[in-house]
C-alpha cells in the first residue's frame, strides 16, 4: 500500500505562536485516517499547514510523494486535496448543485462541462441529488454536513480531509455519516477525518491518531489507541494512578 501524506517533524504555527510541535504522521492510501485529540490541540491547524494556509517554519509535508512543504494553496487544492470546514459556509442563497458547482468550476482541474457532471456525481455520492435544486440556507444540519462533504468532493480530491464533519448531529444522523464515509472510501477516496465521537472513530477508522500540545501521541490500530494509556490520560481525563 501507498503513503497517500506525510508530515514529517512540522513546526508550523499562527505568527509567533507555535501549535505544531515536531508533527509527524503516514495516511496510507484508500484508507480512512481519524484524528482525535482534545480542543485546541492542532487538529484544525494540521490541516491548515496541510492545505498551505500556514507555513511550517521547519519539516516537510509530502502529498502523494511529492514535497508541497512551499506550494501554494492553491495549488494544492487543484492537486487533489479536498477539505470540509468545521462550521458549514455553503452560500445560503444558491442551490445545492450551484454550490457544488462552484466548487468543482474552481478548485478542479476540469473545464465547465465536466464540472458539471462532476457536481452531480457529488450529490448522488453524497445523497444530496434529490434536493439539487433546494437552497443551501434551508437545510437542516445534517444536510448541510453532507453538503460540505459534497463541495468538497467537486474538486476531485485524491485526499478528502473532514473536520467534524458528524459534530452536533444527533446519534442516528452521526450513522448516516458513518455511512457515507464508508461509501467513500468504498469508492475509491482516501481520507483524514477529524471528529471527537469516540466510537464514531473506532467504528469507521482505518488508523488513529491522537494530537495534544500539536504533536502525535500515538498513531494505529483505532481500539488500540483507545485503549492505550496516553489516550486515557490525555484525552479522556483519566489518570493512571487514580
Ligand atoms: N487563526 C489563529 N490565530 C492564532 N491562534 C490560533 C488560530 N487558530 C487557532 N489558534 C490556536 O491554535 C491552537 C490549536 O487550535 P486548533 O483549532 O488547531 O485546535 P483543534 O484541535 O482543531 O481544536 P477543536 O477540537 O476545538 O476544533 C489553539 O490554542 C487555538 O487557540
Ligand atoms: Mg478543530
Amino acid at each position: 500500500m501507498s503513503i497517500i501524506l506525510e508530515f514529517v517533524n512540522v513546526n508550523a504555527g499562527y505568527g509567533r505562536i507555535q501549535i505544531l510541535n515536531d508533527l509527524s504522521f503516514a495516511v496510507d492510501e484508500g484508507q480512512v485516517y481519524g484524528v482525535i485529540g482534545p480542543n485546541g490541540s492542532g487538529k484544525t491547524t494540521m490541516f491548515n499547514a496541510l492545505l498551505g494556509l500556514i507555513k511550517p517554519s521547519s519539516g516537510k509535508i509530502l502529498f502523494d510523494g511529492i514535497d508541497i512543504t512551499r506550494t501554494s494553496a492553491n495549488v494544492r487544492c487543484k492537486m487533489g486535496l479536498g477539505r470540509t470546514f468545521q462550521v458549514p459556509k455553503p452560500f445560503e442563497n444558491m442551490s445545492l448543485y450551484e454550490n457544488v458547482l462552484v466548487a468543482a468550476v474552481h478548485g478542479g482541474t476540469h473545464r465547465e462541462r465536466f464540472a458539471r457532471e462532476i457536481a452531480l456525481s457529488s450529490l448522488r455520492l453524497t445523497g444530496l441529488y434529490d434536493k439539487r435544486e433546494i437552497k443551501a440556507g434551508e437545510l437542516a444540519l445534517l444536510d448541510r454536513k453532507r453538503l460540505e462533504i459534497a463541495r468538497a468532493l467537486g474538486t476531485e480530491p485524491k485526499l478528502l480531509l473532514l473536520d467534524e464533519v458528524a459534530a452536533g448531529l444527533t446519534d442516528a444522523e452521526v450513522k448516516d455519516i458513518m455511512r457515507l464515509v464508508a461509501d467513500l472510501k468504498a469508492a475509491g477516496h482516501s481520507i483524514v477525518w477529524i471528529e471527537h465521537i469516540i466510537e464514531t472513530m473506532v467504528g469507521s477508522t482505518d488508523k488513529l491518531m491522537c494530537m495534544a500540545e500539536g504533536r502525535c501521541v500515538i498513531s494505529g490500530n483505532p481500539r488500540e489507541v483507545m485503549e492505550s494509556a496516553e489516550v486515557q490520560r490525555l484525552y479522556l481525563g483519566v489518570d493512571e494512578n487514580e
